[in-house]
């Protein structure tokens, strides 16, 4: 199964995430956590370039060529051989992130963007999407004090450094896409403490999988 955390900066994704893959290598299910961007060796260094402040001048094509060379390199590296052989795949940030950035927010053609999704991943799409959902204000506070107290690094900071307009459509458009895939979206209210929004993703997943599994799918 193919499950992905999707939020604004600083919603909790990365210990959701690793909250819920104990859960489930608890439980018997061999699963993995990757990311996008940086999944790979080589996304690694795409990230970096990505996400380095001083790249403030760079192009939204260009941003949006080099999100879909990370997914490249993710998808055939990590995404696929480990679907393959049954594990679950925990992914941080995937394509609804492409959507909604690049998408929404720097004024890309979503159009094109589904297309060039549809035309070179196969559409490959997640079987879950948990959006963990918050107010810009307390998403950017927690994400900062991440960076001041070292726990995510400050080299990475060039979308924590947008206005706060750019967040909220950030959030905008992350429900948008979730209200018009509800099949496919949890959405989690992620101002809760870390234990409510796990017990949350935990209840929704079982709600899920229970509808997943008859459909003859592998946790
Ligand atoms: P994160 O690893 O802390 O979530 O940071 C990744 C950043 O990259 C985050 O600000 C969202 C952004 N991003 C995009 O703009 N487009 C994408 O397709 C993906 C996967 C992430």
């Amino acid at each position: 199964m193919f499950i992905t955390f999707e939020g604004i900066e600083g919603a909790g994704k990365t210990t959701q995430i690793k909250r819920l893959h104990a859960f489930l290598i608890k439980n018997g299910y061999e699963s993995i956590i990757t990311r996008e961007p940086g999944g790979t060796r080589i996304g690694g260094h795409i990230r970096a370039i990505l996400l380095n402040p001083q790249n403030s001048d760079m192009e939204p094509l260009a941003e949006l060529l080099l999100y879909t060379a990370d997914r490249a390199q993710h998808i055939n590296e990590i995404i696929k051989p480990a679907l393959s052989s049954n594990k679950t795949v925990l992914c941080d940030r995937y394509f609804d992130a492409t959507l909604v950035y690049q998408g929404v927010t720097r004024g890309l053609d979503t159009g094109l963007i589904k297309k060039l999704h549809e035309t070179i991943f196969n559409n490959l799409k997640p079987d879950i999407t948990f959006l963990l959902d918050l107010a810009p204000e307390l998403g950017l506070q927690r994400a900062w004090k991440d960076i001041n107290n070292g726990s995510r690094k400050n080299h990475e900071t060039r979308f924590e450094n947008e206005n706060f307009a750019f967040h909220e459509k950030i959030r905008a458009g992350y429900l948008e896409l979730a209200h018009n895939e509800p099949e496919r979206f949890c959405i989690i209210d992620a101002s809760k403490d870390q234990d409510h929004i796990y017990q949350d993703i935990i209840d929704s997943l079982k709600g899920r999988t229970r509808f997943l599994i008859a459909e003859g799918l592998n946790l």
